[in-house]
C-alpha cells in the first residue's frame, strides 16, 4: 500500500476502525471515515481528527443514495484507492436475540457498500471477517476447511459477506483482502468479555458474575498486533482474492484467566461467581484454536501471546472504564 493511499473506512468510530485510522494516518494515507455511531464513539477519533488528512462523516452504510453522494463528493479532489469495510454489528448476542440486526448491519452493509464501490470504481477492498464463520470445529481452524456451518447469525452473515465479496471480485473488484479475526482486545473496546467484566465490577466491586463455568477458551489478540497484520497482508498479499486467519500461534486463554485478571487489576477483593455450563450464551463457540500457518508463510508473526494480549488489554480497558462517568 502506498503511503499516499486514499482510503474509505466504514466502522470508523468503532474499536478496531479507530485504531486502523490512527495507523493509516501515521503511514501518510488520507482517510474518510464513516460510521452511524450506533456502537462506535466519536471520541475514539479525537486524535485522528486533529490530522488534516482525516475526515469523519456520520452516515449509515445501508443508506445507499447518501453513501453514494458522499463518496462522489469526497472523490472530487482525488479518487479513493481502496475501502476498509469494518462496519458491522459487533454485539453477537444482540444478533441472536434479533436476527434482523445481523442481516442489516453485518450482511447488508457489505452488499450495499459493494454497490457503491462498483458505481464509483473503487476496486480494492479489505474486509473484517471473523473466526465465527467456522462454527464449532474439532480441530484448529484452517482457512481452507469446510463445509462451514456458523452457529450465530453474526457468523452466518459474515460468511455471506465473504461470499458476496468473492462474487464481486469475479465481476468488478481488482483485489479483495479478507481477515478472519479471533477475539480482539485493547483500548477503546466497545464490547467483549473484558469490557463487560470491567463494567460489572465498576457497578458492583464486591462480586463479578461470569456466564458459564470459566472453562471456555479462545485465542485473544491485541488490537496493535491486529492492525500490524492487516497492513502487512494488504502490502504483501497480491492475489485477486486473499483470505487469512489473523491470530496467535497455538496460544489460548480461558475465561477464568480473563475474569481473574480483571478482578486483580480493578477490585482485588471481589469474589467471582460462575453461572455454570460450558457455554456462555447461545451462539458462543466455547473452545477454538487457530492455525495461522498461512500468515506465517506470508512472513508475519504476532509479538504477544494470547495471555500477554489479555494482560495488556485489561490494564488499558480498566483504566478507561474507571475514567468513564
Ligand atoms: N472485536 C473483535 O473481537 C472482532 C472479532 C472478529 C471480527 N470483528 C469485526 O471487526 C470489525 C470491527 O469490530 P469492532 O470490534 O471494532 O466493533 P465496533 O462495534 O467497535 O465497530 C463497528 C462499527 O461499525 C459501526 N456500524 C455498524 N453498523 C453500521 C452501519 N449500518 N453503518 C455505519 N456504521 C455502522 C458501529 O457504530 C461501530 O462503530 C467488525 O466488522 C467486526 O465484526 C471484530
Amino acid at each position: 500500500m502506498s503511503t499516499q493511499t486514499k482510503c474509505l473506512v466504514t466502522g470508523a468510530a468503532g474499536f478496531i476502525g479507530s485504531h486502523l485510522i490512527d495507523r493509516l494516518l501515521e503511514r501518510g494515507a488520507t482517510v474518510v471515515g464513516i460510521d452511524n455511531l450506533k456502537l462506535g464513539r466519536r471520541e475514539n477519533l479525537a486524535q485522528a481528527l486533529t490530522n488534516p488528512r482525516c475526515k469523519f462523516i456520520q452516515a449509515d452504510v445501508n443508506d445507499v443514495p447518501a453513501l453514494s453522494r458522499l463518496v462522489a463528493e469526497e472523490s472530487q479532489a482525488a479518487p479513493f484507492d481502496m475501502a476498509w469495510h469494518l462496519a458491522a454489528n459487533s454485539d453477537i448476542r444482540a444478533g441472536v436475540a434479533d436476527p434482523d440486526v445481523d442481516l442489516r448491519d453485518t450482511f447488508l452493509t457489505t452488499f450495499n457498500l459493494l454497490k457503491v464501490l462498483r458505481e464509483h470504481r473503487i476496486l480494492q477492498v479489505a474486509f473484517a471477517s471473523t473466526s465465527a464463520i467456522y462454527g464449532v470445529q474439532p480441530t484448529a481452524l484452517v482457512e481452507n476447511m469446510g463445509p462451514l456451518f456458523p452457529i450465530s447469525n453474526y457468523g452466518a452473515m459474515k460468511l455471506a459477506s465473504e461470499a458476496a465479496l468473492s462474487a464481486a471480485q469475479e465481476s468488478f473488484l481488482k483485489r479483495v483482502w479478507i481477515f478472519r479475526f479471533p477475539n480482539v482486545v485493547g483500548s477503546r473496546a466497545t464490547h467483549g468479555a473484558i469490557y463487560d467484566f470491567a463494567l460489572k465490577l465498576k457497578k458492583n466491586p464486591a462480586e463479578l458474575e461470569v456466564l458459564g463455568d470459566g472453562s471456555q477458551e479462545k485465542p485473544y489478540f491485541h488490537v496493535a498486533d491486529l492492525i500490524d497484520a492487516m497492513l502487512f497482508i494488504v502490502d504483501q498479499a497480491r492475489e485477486p482474492l486473499n483470505f487469512f486467519n489473523i491470530g496467535t500461534v497455538g496460544s489460548i486463554t480461558t475465561v477464568r484467566y480473563l475474569a481473574e485478571t480483571v478482578v486483580k487489576c480493578m477490585s482485588p477483593d471481589a469474589s467471582i461467581r460462575y453461572t455454570g455450563g460450558s457455554r456462555g450464551w447461545v451462539g458462543d463457540v466455547p473452545k477454538f484454536s487457530y492455525s495461522v500457518e498461512k500468515l506465517k508463510q506470508l512472513g508475519w508473526s504476532p509479538r504477544l501471546t494470547s495471555n500477554q494480549a489479555v494482560d495488556r488489554a485489561v490494564a488499558e480497558i480498566v483504566a478507561e472504564v474507571s475514567r468513564q462517568k
